[in-house]
Order: structure tokens, then sequence, then C-alpha cells
């Protein structure tokens, strides 16, 4: 099977119950994403973003990690170093069913970061505006999440990766948001296979080798069987 390049999206995590972004009921149609995912609306109003991370925060510790998750560790247990697995998920699901090795492109909800000093260290359940930083003391913590307008974690070691890949596989991604979104064109360029896994196949279904369409909880186990045997 060679190198396989995996990007998760919100999609891997809904039926752990977990919302996604842009369905019916999404998230982003319950909150103005400017208001509390981008640095500007944290400056405006840093309570109101802490308040809405610190709610998610406790729905990804109150979920648990489905069926998806847990082919996807049993994919890595199989094929080792020959699986990429990048989430745009900053919840931690992928890590509790097993993954050792996961980037989060986004971040991630269980840690914390100085905007003052750089430092990150594991988030409370709660964070405020008055929290102050526990290297500098400053009060500069934030969510160690990546808003909109803000570069996301470690794109050289993806872009490395699918430059590498036999297979790109995206599953329960929506392909709206950028860079992620680009993914999928550069693997092609790079002349792997590419296949989606999506309830619905996404905005960029036309560059896809191959769809899967379903939920991910059947969907990705039926396909990690395939590829493990
Ligand atoms: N199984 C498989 N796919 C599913 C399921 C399911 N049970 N339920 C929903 N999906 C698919 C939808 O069809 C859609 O394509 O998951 C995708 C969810 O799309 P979005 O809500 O846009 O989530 P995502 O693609 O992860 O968003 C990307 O946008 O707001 C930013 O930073 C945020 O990381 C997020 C990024």
């Amino acid at each position: 099977m060679g190198k396989i390049v995996i990007l998760t999206g919100a999609g891997i995590s809904a039926e752990s119950g977990l919302g996604t972004f842009r369905d019916v009921d999404g998230l982003w149609t319950k909150y103005d994403l400017a208001e509390v995912a981008t640095p500007e609306g944290f400056a405006r109003n840093p309570r109101l973003v802490q308040d809405f991370y610190n709610a998610r925060r406790r729905n990804a510790a109150e979920a648990e990690p489905n069926a998806a998750h847990a082919a996807l560790a049993r994919l890595e247990s199989a094929i080792g170093d020959d699986l990429f697995l990048v989430t745009q998920n900053i919840d931690g699901l992928h890590e509790r069913a097993g993954s050792r090795r996961v980037i989060h492109m986004h971040g991630a909800l269980d840690t914390a970061l100085c905007a003052a000093c750089g430092h990150r260290w594991p988030a409370p359940a709660e964070m405020r505006p008055e929290d102050t930083c526990p290297d500098c003391s400053r009060p500069a913590t934030r969510p160690d999440v990546v808003w909109f307008g803000e570069m996301p974690y470690r794109m050289d070691e993806i872009y490395d990766a699918i430059a590498a890949a036999d297979l790109f596989v995206a599953i329960g991604t929506s392909g709206e948001v950028y860079p992620a979104a680009g993914f999928v064109g550069e693997a092609r360029s790079q002349g792997a296979e590419t296949l989606e896994i999506n309830l619905e196949p996404g905005a960029a279904r036309g560059l896809f080798d191959r769809v899967i369409a379903g939920p991910a909880t059947r969907a990705v186990p039926d396909w990690v069987a395939e590829v493990i045997g």
C-alpha cells in the first residue's frame, strides 16, 4: 500500500456526539466564527472566546472515541510510519482511541498557550482571561487553537508527507477551509491516489479518484479492513 496520508475533519467525530461546523445545526450556524475563532474576536472579548472553548473542551472530554478513530489506531499499529495522520480537529479522540502520532494542524483543546512568551502547558478544564502564564506570569493565556487568519501548525511536515504519499485520504471534512482543502490537489500533483470518505462527497469531490460515502463509523473500519486485511 505504500505511504498513506490521512486528513480528518469534524465528520470523524460527529458520531461521538461532537458537532461539525457546516452541517445543519453545525457550530457555525450557532456562533459567529468572527467572534469566537479569530484573533480579533479574542482581543474584543476574551471571556466570550475562552467560554466558547471551555464548552468545547467539556464536550470533548465527555465524548468517547468511535469506531472510526479506533480503526485509524489499528491502521497505525499495522503500518507504523507509513501512516501520517493529520487532523483539523482539536478534540483528543484520535489519541484516546490509541493513535500515537497525530498532527494537530489546528491545535488542540487540551493545550494552553501563552500569547506573550509562547509557553505551552496542559490546559485546565476552564480557562479565564485573568489566568496568568505559569512561565512568564503575564495574563496572556489563550487556547492553543489556530484561528482564522493564523498559520496552521507543522505545515512543512505535512507537505513533506504529502510529497512522499502513495495515497491521500480525506475523512469527514467539507474541503471548505484552506490550507487543508488544498492537500488533495497537492497530493494529486505529486502523483498520489486520492480517496474521500464522507457522509456525502465534499466540495472537492471531483479531485478524488475514489469516494466512499457513508457514516465514518462504518465506512472507515470497512476501508481499514480492506487495507490491512
Ligand atoms: N461520517 C462521515 N462524515 C461526516 C459525518 C459522519 N457521520 N457527519 C458529517 N460528515 C462530514 C460532512 O459531510 C462534512 O463534509 O463531515 C464534514 C464536516 O465539515 P465541516 O463541518 O466543514 O468540518 P471540517 O471540514 O472539519 O472544517 C474544517 O473549519 O471551522 C474550521 O477549524 C475549523 O477544523 C475546522 C475546519
